[in-house]
């Protein structure tokens, strides 16, 4: 590990790899590629253990969501992508892992042990990928009105399927109207529950820089009563004037609008849904393309049901995206990878 990457976790790259060193120091080290995932309210709520010459990735349960994500979905969801920066780093720099997916009914928390497996050229865009792992980002700026070429979202409902999950695109324009109200409708709901309010403040904090998670640079837009009139792109994004788009503006911010979901709903369906995404999201930044979320209609129970007859399509939406093109934004923290070691 260099000493850039001991500071800043982001600054991690392939030429520290220590391919010299035994397994453990290896998977050790592209466990620094897991912890780039994306993860809900960047709670990063993930363990990781060296059991023999594997790795375990645990969910970590004590940074749930209790009032927005009482069942965990969004957790597992957040460790699944996590699994897949592991399953693509392991593909880039060792021979590709074999992946045992739980969680096991006798074992809750532990979703996935990886290990040495059979040795496999990553393909080209497995590369692309992996090298875009530290440059991924949420955008919750201003996207171009310029549109996404329809073969990279095929490309993108490809990946999905291939992780056992599927990437709803919203395109007609009553469909995108719809669904934009209907984050609307949940959105209000959610800013109304004062138990909610207190959940979100929690991690969109000041104090968050200092433990290197949550969403610090965020914090001044959710002080006081703003949380419910004020700016809080946070929950949707900003129109352009540092203010959180409503209404119809949803719709008209998102070039593409889309939903990711399940057949079922199970903490292993929740895990591949968090590869495909992880996948879909590594994808799309190679591309240039950049991704932000509008879950508010699948973390309110009444809006999540009605959600499938909107979209016209059986199944369980796990999470609404938008996709666009836009300027870099700054990396979120990260906590050190010494802290999320057992
Ligand atoms: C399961 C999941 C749900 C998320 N939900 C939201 C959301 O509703 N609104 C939002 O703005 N970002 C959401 N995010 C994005 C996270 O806030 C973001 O990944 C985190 O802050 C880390 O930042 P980064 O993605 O730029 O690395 C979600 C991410 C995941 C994995």
């Amino acid at each position: 590990m260099s000493d850039r990457h001991r500071e800043d976790p982001w600054a991690i790259s392939e030429d520290g790899y220590p391919a010299r060193d035994g397994a453990r120091e290896r998977l050790r080290f592209l466990a620094g590629y897991a912890v780039l995932a994306p993860s809900v309210q960047n709670t990063q709520p993930w363990r990781f253990r060296l059991a023999g010459e594997r790795l375990e990735l645990a969910a970590d349960r004590t940074r749930a969501l209790p009032v927005s994500d009482p069942d965990d979905r969004e957790l597992v969801l957040s460790c699944g992508a996590a699994l897949f920066h592991l399953r693509l780093a392991l593909r880039r720099c060792g021979p590709a892992g074999e992946v045992v997916l739980g969680p096991d009914p006798a074992a809750p928390d532990l979703l996935a042990r990886v290990g040495r497996g059979a040795a496999a050229d990553p393909t080209p865009e497995e590369l692309a990928e992996f090298a875009a792992i530290p440059q991924r980002r949420t955008h919750r700026g201003r996207l171009a009105a310029r549109p996404v070429p329809t073969g990279i979202l095929t490309e993108l409902q490809v990946l999905a399927t291939e992780e056992g999950a599927w990437l709803h695109l919203a395109e007609a324009e009553p469909e995108r109207a719809a669904l934009a109200a209907l984050i609307q409708e949940a959105d209000r709901a959610q800013a109304g529950d004062p138990r909610f309010r207190r959940e979100l403040l929690a991690w969109v904090h000041e104090r968050r820089r200092a433990t290197g998670d949550g969403l610090p640079d965020h914090a001044p837009e959710v002080r006081g009563p703003a949380i419910e009139e004020g700016p809080l792109v946070v929950r949707t994004f900003d129109r352009g004037d540092g203010q959180a788009a409503r209404g119809g503006q949803l719709a008209e911010g998102s070039p593409v609008l889309a939903v990711l979901g399940t057949s079922n709903d199970t903490p292993r369906a929740w895990l591949e849904a968090g590869q495909a995404l992880g996948r879909m999201l590594l994808r799309a930044q190679s591309l240039g393309l950049y991704a932000s979320y509008l879950n508010q209609p699948v973390e309110v129970p009444d809006t999540r049901a009605r959600l499938p007859e909107l979209l016209g399509r059986e199944g369980h939406p796990q999470l609404v995206l938008r996709f666009g093109y836009g300027e870099a934004p700054p990396p979120t923290p990260r906590r050190p990878l010494a802290e999320v070691f057992d």
